[in-house]
């Protein structure tokens, strides 16, 4: 299996260069309509926010410009360092733990407004412990928005003479394992680490929240768009499979809430 954290912390520096994500809005992932296009989650002012996976900490600093209390977290070191960095940066007032999501004993329980994770799920394999803990986290009422890649995105591959399946539906949540490559920058490389991830349907997420306690309130496929607030990585997918870019969700978005909407 690979050493996701040791990945993390390698490619960490060249991952936050290459994809040059945007603060100015919270981002839901490659190609999809940022929160200012999508509005989905309305007035954060004075709220508690917790960001799951945080990365580089863009979401963090967004959702922070809202006017939210945010707390962000990660379980990669350098991850967070250049995230607080990049907070420093902005001005912008977060908290940051080093920790692994499926666990959280340093955060209380009922004590946030708002949870979101983006672009993260899909690396954990215990992804119910996340929606536990998710759950245990939120206040009555609270909310939760989860976002990734769309399964489609690795069943499809798109070749110079069209658009071939690469690999089965998961209809059992299926295990892929991979190598990330980046090239020389000023701070070093080239770099190369493995990563191993899980492609699950969307029932399959949907199915695991309501398990965990949670109701679901909307579920979205963006359309792409190149104007994503999630940059590098957008143009990359739109240069390398520009059909699937045009005509296909490359994202999935799921809103939930802890407890019955009233
Ligand atoms: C693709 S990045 C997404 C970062 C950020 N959410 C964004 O959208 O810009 C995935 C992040 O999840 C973190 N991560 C993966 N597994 C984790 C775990 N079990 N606990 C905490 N963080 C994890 C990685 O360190 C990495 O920063």
């Amino acid at each position: 299996m690979a050493n996701l954290k040791r990945s993390w912390n390698e490619i960490a520096p060249h991952y936050g260069r290459r994809y040059r994500i945007s603060t100015a809005t919270v981002h839901y992932g490659p190609l999809s309509p940022g929160d200012d296009k999508l509005r989905l989650l309305g007035d954060i002012s004075g709220l508690g926010a917790l960001d799951l996976g945080c990365g580089g900490g863009q979401n963090a600093i967004a959702l922070s410009r809202m006017g939210a209390h945010v707390t962000a977290v990660d379980f990669s070191v350098r991850q967070i360092e250049e995230a607080r960095l990049l907070a420093e940066k902005n001005d912008a007032d977060i908290k940051f733990h080093v920790a692994d999501i499926d666990q959280l004993p340093a955060l209380k329980s009922d004590s946030f407004d708002l949870v979101i994770s983006v672009c993260v799920i899909a690396f954990i394999r215990n992804e119910r412990a996340v929606f536990n803990e998710a759950f245990r986290l939120l206040k009555p009422g609270g909310r939760l928005f989860l976002s990734d890649m769309h399964p489609l995105q690795y069943i499809l591959d798109e070749k110079r003479r069209g658009v071939e399946f690469s690999s089965a539906y998961p209809f059992e949540p299926i295990r892929m394992r991979w190598r990330w490559e980046f090239g020389n920058d000023s701070r070093g490389g080239p770099v190369e680490a493995g990563f191993e991830h899980y492609v699950r349907s969307v029932p399959h997420y949907c199915n695991a929240l309501i398990d965990s306690g949670f109701t679901i309130a909307r579920i979205l496929e963006p359309k792409p768009t190149s104007r994503s607030p999630h940059r590098g990585f957008s143009e990359e997918i739109m240069r390398e499979y520009p059909y699937i870019a045009r005509h296909l969700p490359i994202t999935f978005i799921i809103g939930a809430r802890k407890g019955r909407k009233t």
